[in-house]
């Protein structure tokens, strides 16, 4: 049951201690290209591991300690066509992490194995599976083609970031934030008239967002001009912000010339975009953000994608210092319980998802933890609750927002008094 709000629109949900990330997953370790005939080496959901490449292509990854004295294998070398030895006493290892060589000895312990985990090269990124290997399902990476298709272009770039994973799918769930982080570069004071709408489903969170007959920000304008190069009308913009778990987040953006049937998908007058963001947790409190940004307008001029990659780079800088920053004020009051606004409907949706996660592979009653833990589900619910008590005259019954939740589907008509502009993407 739905837990009424005060008479504000905030509610305390207890998010600063839900700050972790689920193992049986597939985290982009890298950018394909990092991995080659070296040794990298990364912590990833709390594991060390070193990577490389054997010299027939496949990346592996493996446990970056060894068997013997748990000396870090990153330490050592490549041997031969597919093995790594270790730094300090040579033992050798081959890409599935068996023992191959033992110093000073003929037989080799059949128990010498540094664990291998699953590898999968997809969409330019090297993906590292860090739970069960037997759960370790290829079609459960992230749909990020736009990253290699012919029919896109772009590029991207690797952020470490001092804070935890979930903060940035957070800071991508609800682009609010555009108006006051990017207020120097891109940042727009219009535009916070339009609903938004969260549809979400098991491992999946959506937010929309339609702006009709708008003015194109700067860097719209200047897209759009890409392709149209005397236009210089309205638009009808988008912001379409699909959450997949446990943590990429891919944002559809663009513009179209105002009336053209954008809206209903013919987007043949505008230009379109997509901002793909992979998060792997280092540690609770660190992560690696691997991003990108595709187009499919003028898809052979290279300028444009180097243009493009340092505008959205300097962009999310300024994202990463509000994020680290944030990170230091959870840290410096800990138990702190988040508040949160409606604008927070998208990531608590995804802070529910990553719980049922976490509980399923802990073996936990989900919905028992659910419902205590996962105080994402209240919170959306207190939200909503705001929405329909504000929204009253829309639902006469007094149950239409409230049955929507139910299934999946939450309005928001009552918008924030911050824009919605996201961050000029
Ligand atoms: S610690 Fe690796 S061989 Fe001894
Ligand atoms: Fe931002």
């Amino acid at each position: 049951m739905s837990t009424p709000l005060p008479s504000t629109s905030a509610a305390q949900t207890g998010h600063a201690t839900f700050r972790h990330f689920p193992l049986n997953a597939w985290f982009a370790a890298a950018w394909d290209h990092e991995v080659g005939r070296n040794l990298l080496a990364k912590t990833i959901a709390g594991k060390p591991i070193v990577m490389y490449r054997t010299t027939k292509g496949r990346a592996v990854a493996l446990a970056d300690a060894c068997w013997h004295r748990l000396s870090p294998l990153s330490m050592g070398k490549l041997r031969g066509e597919d093995e790594i030895m270790c730094g300090y006493h040579g033992i050798c290892y081959d890409a599935d992490g068996r023992a191959t060589f033992m110093p000073a000895q003929e037989t080799i312990n059949p128990s010498a194995t540094v664990h291998s985990y699953p590898v999968v090269e997809k969409y330019r990124y090297v993906w590292v599976w860090t739970g069960d290997p037997a759960l370790a399902d290829e079609s459960l990476v992230p749909d990020l083609h736009m990253n290699d298709s012919p029919d896109w272009a772009g590029d991207g770039k690797t952020i470490h970031v001092n804070c935890s994973y979930q903060l940035i799918i957070d800071n991508l769930m609800d682009l609010t934030h555009e108006q006051f982080v990017h207020g120097s570069s891109i940042g727009h004071e219009s535009l916070s008239e339009s609903d938004f709408e969260v549809t979400h489903d098991e491992r999946t969170v959506t937010v929309t967002k339609w702006m009709h007959g708008i003015e194109p920000p700067p860097f719209w304008k200047r897209n759009l001009q890409d392709r149209f190069p005397d236009y210089e009308g309205l638009v009808d913009r988008w912001q379409i912000i699909t959450y997949t778990a446990p943590s990429t987040v891919t944002i559809d953006v663009g513009v179209a010339k105002a009336g053209t049937g954008a809206p209903e998908g013919d987007r043949s007058q505008g230009v379109t975009g997509t901002v793909i963001n992979t998060m792997t947790p280092e540690t609770d409190s660190t992560c690696f953000y691997l991003w990108a940004f595709a187009r499919d307008w003028c898809l052979d001029k290279q300028v444009i994608t180097t243009r493009l990659r340092e505008g959205v780079s300097g962009v999310f800088f300024e994202d990463e210092v509000m994020l680290e920053a944030q990170q230091r004020g959870i840290e410096a009051n800990p138990g702190y319980d988040f508040y949160n606004l409606n604008i927070d409907a998208g990531s608590m949706w995804t802070r529910r998802v990553v719980q049922r996660l976490i509980d399923a592979e802990r073996g936990t009653d989900v919905e028992e933890t659910t419902e205590r833990a996962g105080n994402a589900a209240v919170a959306m619910t207190a939200v909503t609750e705001a929405a329909n008590a504000a929204g009253a005259n829309d639902t006469p019954n007094g149950t239409g927002l409230a049955a929507e939740v139910e299934e999946g589907v939450a309005r928001h008509r009552e918008q924030p008094t911050v824009g919605l502009m996201g961050r000029g993407l």
